[in-house]
């Protein structure tokens, strides 16, 4: 069972990207997530509709699909920029959203975390993620978990510090596992 991680912060130093490394370690047994390199993300061009050509996708939009594609589930976390998801993150969901009916995240299971450094914990980004997900076809579950002050959030070990917020990510994940296997099951 296989886990894309998708983060919506491109930097190196990233505590999204970090709150996805935290989540490979809570993923049920069975199961592993695998995170998509942010240099990959990056190459991703500005979606351009006279670029869009059927059969001819740019290599990174090409990359990206087939990982979406191998992957049983998706789980994004992704920052909060001006109350809403980075650009590069909505710039490649709209990439794969075309043509529509063949979106790899058609009926995939997908759930959206995040966090950030203020107080209100990024949920109008996990907001928008859902609704963007959903619009491409995904089984979006879950709810929003708010990560204020997620700068302050992990243990030395990489660990999420705060035994609530890590046990929503781990039912989360559960869930998210349990939706794929169903999935699994009906295929
Ligand atoms: C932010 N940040 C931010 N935080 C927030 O809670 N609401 C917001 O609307 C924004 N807007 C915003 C815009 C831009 C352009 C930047 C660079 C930052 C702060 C943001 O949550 C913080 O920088 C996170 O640490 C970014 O996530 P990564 O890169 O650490 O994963």
């Amino acid at each position: 069972m296989k886990i894309l991680g998708i983060s919506g912060s491109l930097r190196e130093a990233s505590h999204n990207t970090q709150l996805l490394r935290a989540a490979a370690r809570l993923a049920p047994a069975g199961a592993e997530l695998e995170i998509v390199p942010a240099a990959l993300l990056k190459a991703v061009p500005p979606y351009d509709q006279d670029d869009d050509v059927p059969g001819e996708p740019p290599a990174a939009v090409a990359r990206l699909r087939e990982l979406v594609e191998g992957a049983d589930a998706v789980l994004v976390a992704t920052p909060e920029y001006n109350s809403s998801l980075p650009g590069q993150l909505k710039n490649a969901l709209d990439w794969l959203s075309r043509p529509i009916a063949e979106s790899p995240f058609r009926n995939k299971p997908a759930a959206v975390v995040g966090g950030s450094t203020g107080m209100f914990g990024g949920v109008w980004a996990q907001e928008e993620g859902r609704k963007v997900l959903g619009a491409l076809g995904a089984r979006v579950i879950g709810g929003t978990i708010p990560f204020p002050r997620i700068h302050e959030g992990f243990t030395a070990g990489g660990t999420i510090a705060d035994d609530d917020l890590a046990a929503g990510l781990l039912r989360l994940l559960a869930e998210l596992v349990d939706e794929a296997r169903v999935r699994q099951l009906a295929a």
